[in-house]
């Protein structure tokens, strides 16, 4: 098969390095890539929301499946454009899209279907806001509707900064179009995990659990980025946890979807805050995390174009994947600044020269120039390791990471910290665990 890749970031570089292993391929090409996919994989210059040339290109090299890693493309519709030019691509149309490409379609459709969700309101009025926010109680969460690359969630201590908010989001409209609907919703309090599962529509198979890193500073301070760094499994999701997500959230979505007329073919990804009263959906998005890819498909046995492909063709069997019992996490290296303003053209050395199939380095922000690797983005690398249990994992990333190096380079040092906390701490609460000894 010739398998195309949409997309240039670390989870495009994870699906590049994980379709590459299945015997049914023999070229892949990414459109654009970066220099790390340029290894693996015939990278071409076509901008991801170039529709029509994705099509041409498609055509033209007879591509037997097209994969889309971010979710621009997919709430524009290649899906659609894609299958009116007869052509297999995997992830949803622009109509099951819209669970990630707008907050209050997917909230609404929560609220419809029964899905545990955020107490919510919809704005579209700035003074409307405004004058409920004088009389709301927080703290609370201010949210854009449409896609905002990331940015457009704002969780608000104290009624200034709500204020600040909506003013900048509704009236300065620096997410333009966006941004001209609003959600204020209940702040959730717990853990927050990641839970995806592939979808031909109708059926759906689940990916193992993961956790991401949301914010730049670790212990969890400072702004939201597209994610510091994952790992999987966690030990918040055990499989009773796990059953519950998939009876209230999961199952029902997908069978929402189809319901209403909008099947949703391709990776559902439910962004999960586990509180007092069970799992609670922050988010829908449409296509894998980034890096929750990165720390997931190192540990997936099975291979992937086959499940893929049985999304596309309606014949997901609904048959458990197999796992590698090994955890994985994977850390971002990213460039000092981001995910404010940052500067990028620096040299990147100490990559390892062989692979070894225990640390795999996935690039996002690089560039290849005169046979080197060049910073070229906010998130660089996305270091990543397996172990045999989630500190193993953890020490061997931070020895590899130790070896790398860029100017102005920035990582978190506590990706893995919590949930080996959690970890050690249930061992010891174990009957005979070593607490007890
Ligand atoms: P989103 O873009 O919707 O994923 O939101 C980005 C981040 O904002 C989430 O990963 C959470 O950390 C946080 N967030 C979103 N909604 C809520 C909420 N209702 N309560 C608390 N935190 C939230
Ligand atoms: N890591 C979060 C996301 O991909 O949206």
């Amino acid at each position: 098969m010739k398998i195309l890749i949409i997309g240039s970031g670390g989870r495009e570089h994870a699906l590049a390095w994980k379709i590459k292993q299945s015997p049914r391929v023999e070229k892949i090409y990414c459109a654009p890539g970066n220099g790390g996919i340029s290894d693996i994989a015939e990278c071409v210059a076509i901008e991801v929301t170039d529709i029509p040339a994705l099509i041409k290109f498609a055509k033209e090299k007879k591509i037997d499946l097209t994969v889309v890693g971010p979710e621009a493309p997919l709430v524009a519709g290649i899906v659609n454009d894609f299958e009116k030019a007869k052509l297999r691509i995997f992830g949803p149309s622009r109509e099951a899209a819209q669970l990630e490409g707008s907050k209050v379609f997917a909230k609404e459709f929560m609220h419809r279907r029964n899905i545990p969700t955020a107490v919510f309101k919809v704005f579209e009025d700035l003074s409307e806001a405004k004058k409920f926010l004088q009389q709301a109680q927080f703290p609370l969460v201010v949210k854009a509707d449409g896609l905002a690359a990331g940015k457009g969630v704002v969780v608000c201590k104290a009624l200034n900064e709500a204020l600040e908010a909506v003013d900048q989001i509704m009236g300065e409209k620096i997410f333009k179009e966006a941004g001209r609907k609003i959600i204020i919703e209940e702040c959730l309090e717990g853990e927050e995990v990641s839970i995806l599962a592939i979808s031909d529509g109708e059926r759906f198979c689940l990916l193992e659990a993961s956790q991401d890193h949301k914010r730049i500073f670790d212990d969890d301070i400072g702004p939201n980025t597209g994610g510091m760094g994952a790992y999987s499994p966690t030990p918040v999701v055990n499989s009773e946890l796990m059953k519950k997500i998939e009876g209230r959230v999961i199952e029902p979505t997908i069978r929402g979807m189809a319901k209403e007329g909008n099947p949703f073919k391709g990776v559902l990804y439910a962004g999960l805050m586990i509180t007092l009263d069970g799992p609670k959906v922050l988010e829908y998005n449409v296509r894998l995390g980034d890096p929750e890819a990165q720390a997931v498909l190192p540990r997936l046995k099975d291979d992937l174009v086959e499940i893929m492909t049985a999304s596309c063709d309606g014949k997901i069997t609904g048959e458990k994947l197999r796992w590698e019992r090994r955890s994985c996490v994977c850390v971002v290296m990213s460039s000092g600044g981001y995910p404010g303003k940052y500067s990028t053209g620096y040299e990147i050395t100490g990559l390892p020269t062989v692979d070894d199939p225990k640390t795999i380095i996935f690039h996002a922000g690089t560039k290849k120039e005169d046979g080197k690797f060049v910073t070229s983005g906010g998130r660089v690398l996305g270091v990543t390791s397996l172990g045999t249990g989630i500190e193993q994992a953890i020490n061997r990333v931070y020895e590899a990471i130790e070896k790398i190096k860029f100017d102005h380079c920035f990582f978190r040092r506590d990706i893995g910290a919590k949930a080996l906390q959690k970890a050690n701490r249930d061992l010891s609460a174990t009957p005979g665990g070593p607490g007890r000894r």
